[in-house]
């Protein structure tokens, strides 16, 4: 059975971050309690992907490597690829060409934070057939990728920020798909503003009638962090639930261990060589709690 393999896009110009984002891309910022690109990656390690490859720009790659290594104390395999300009969501699947080999491919974008219960994700990529994308109600679809239904709830159409869209329905930056997605990129034509759209590529599979569309729920948050005032926001929003739970959001190192990548002993390892923080002591506790 073919593999999926995990793409986390975490480059980007960083212009409207500007200065947050002078020394390194945008997933490296905090985010309430740990870096941006901890929730990504822990959405990956909850769906059950184990290869990840992280695309980001050369200056950002160094810090990446020092963060994760090559995964394997999280029982992961972790590779890295620059991106040498931010030319295009889609050019993660040629950057990734060698690393998806003849798997299927599954890639999220560094600053799309889900939480609740994410089983959606893990059922998406057992299940998907071509490729598999989501809708999720926003009241200001204009700024995303946007998804049109028909009345029996098929996906007609898609469109990248429209003006005037089609539907309340945005396409989160989690996507799903076969190892055709390789070729679609490969064969896409920058669009206007010189980048290879993630949307164009989606509607390849569209006009196949190979797309599938899922709704996710209004029991899923799904926040971006494009802006400072959504980074604020997305940062709040943890720290509340982080608060009132006493349960983290985004913990790679729990959700490694929750998700069986790693035993007891793994995990113990791995606390024995974090410096004396909350975090540790989070680590601790979660461990402890489960023993
Ligand atoms: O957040 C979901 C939306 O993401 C989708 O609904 C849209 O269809 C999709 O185009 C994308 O829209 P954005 O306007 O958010 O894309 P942005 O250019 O901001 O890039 C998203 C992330 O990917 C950002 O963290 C930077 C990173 N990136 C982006 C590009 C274009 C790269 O690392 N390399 C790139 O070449």
């Amino acid at each position: 059975m073919k593999r999926t393999k995990g793409i986390i896009l975490a480059g980007g110009a960083g212009t409207r971050m500007y200065p947050m984002t002078s020394l390194y891309s945008k997933q490296l910022i905090a985010m309430y309690d740990k870096p941006m690109i901890y929730y990504p990656l822990s959405t990956m390690i909850l769906a059950g992907v184990k290869d990840i490859l992280i695309i980001s720009n050369d200056e950002t790659i160094p810090h990446y490597k020092r963060l994760f290594d090559d995964g394997k104390h999280l029982g992961m395999n972790i590779e890295y690829a620059v991106q040498p300009e931010p030319k295009g969501i889609a050019q993660a699947f040629t950057i990734g060409e060698k690393f998806i080999g003849t798997d299927n491919a599954v890639l999220i974008l560094g600053d799309n934070i889900f939480y609740g219960y994410l089983n959606f994700l893990r059922e998406a990529i057992e299940n998907n057939k071509a490729a598999t994308v989501f809708g999720y109600f926003v009241k200001d679809p204009e700024r995303y990728g946007v998804v049109e239904f028909d009345e029996k709830g098929k996906a007609v159409s898609i469109e990248e920020k429209p003006k005037k869209p089609k539907s309340n329905y945005a396409v989160p930056g989690i996507y799903v798909f076969d190892n055709s997605c390789i070729q679609r990129a490969k064969d896409l034509q920058p669009s206007k503003r010189g980048e290879l759209e993630i949307t164009d590529l989606i509607k390849t599979y569209l006009d196949e009638d190979s797309l599938q569309v899922q709704k996710i729920g209004r029991g899923i948050a799904w926040l971006d962090s494009g802006t400072p005032d959504s980074l604020l926001d997305a940062g709040t929003f943890i720290a509340s639930i982080e608060q009132r739970q006493g349960l983290k959001i985004g913990c790679i190192e729990e959700a490694a261990y929750k998700a069986g990548f790693i035993d007891k002993k793994g995990m113990k390892k791995i606390i024995r060589n974090m410096p004396d923080s909350y975090y540790r002591a989070y680590l601790e506790k979660a461990l402890e709690h489960r023993e």
